[in-house]
């Protein structure tokens, strides 16, 4: 299981808004992302596709970055009239999905490794299918120079938030659901930003973050 330790607050040397997130989203906005997409990904796009088919369901769930998939099996005992992917480039923890499979009731779900990168193109034909795309605890990647390793600051960032009609981001960073709402709004969408109360954790990273006591945010983005 993920350590459930005490966990430090994120640590930046940044104060603000970075100063580079606006001309990157607009630079972002007027060019191509080329990176080919690597035959593990569209494996497992397959297998979604096929998951996706059999279940018989109209309405998708995106969940990136799902970690151990427990948010995943989550949303699916929740929503139950869609059908939920769960997205994890790390086989280590995909590999210790299978406790949740066992306690939480849902079957209407499958959690995949493939890299978030390839698998929101891959999704595109799918766009009219997919409800919410859930973005839970992303790394933080706190270091200035690394915003373009945030999701706000990826050239991929316009196709995440096109995916569905609503994006649902959590992070226990205050200055990352920020940047994110902000970058958002660069592109035209428009989002909500709150402190989440009566926290429920429903994955690893929210349980360690809520035990220790950080505050949790949450941006909702809607697609206009
Ligand atoms: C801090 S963990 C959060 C996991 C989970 N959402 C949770 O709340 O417990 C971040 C996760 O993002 C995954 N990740 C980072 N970049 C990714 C990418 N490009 N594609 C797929 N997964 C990625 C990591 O493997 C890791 O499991």
């Amino acid at each position: 299981m993920i350590n459930t330790t005490q966990s430090r607050a994120v640590e930046s040397t940044q104060t603000g808004i970075h100063e580079h997130i606006e001309s990157l989203v607009r630079k972002h906005t007027v060019s191509q992302y080329l990176r080919p997409i690597p035959d593990f990904s569209r494996s497992a796009f397959q297998e979604f596709e096929r998951q996706f088919a059999a279940s018989g369901k109209k309405h998708i769930i995106v969940d990136s970055c799902c970690g151990t998939g427990e948010s995943t099996a989550h949303l699916a005992a929740h929503y139950e009239d869609c059908f939920v992917v769960g997205v994890d480039k790390s086989a280590h923890r995909l590999g210790k999905h299978l406790l949740h499979r066992e306690a939480i009731n849902a079957s209407n779900y499958v959690v995949l490794r493939a890299d978030v990168e390839d698998f929101v193109r891959l999704l595109e034909p799918y766009l009219l299918f997919i409800d919410k795309h859930c973005i839970f605890y992303p790394n933080p990647y706190p270091k200035p120079h690394h915003i373009m390793r945030r999701w706000h600051g990826h050239p991929l960032f316009a196709t995440m938030l096109h995916l569905a009609p609503l994006t649902e981001l959590r992070t226990n960073w205050r200055l990352y659901a920020e940047e994110f709402a902000f970058a958002a709004s660069l592109l035209g969408y428009t989002s909500r930003m709150q402190e989440m109360q009566d926290v429920q954790p429903i994955s690893a990273f929210e349980r360690k973050y809520h035990a220790s006591g950080h505050t949790l945010f949450q941006v909702v983005v809607e697609r206009p």
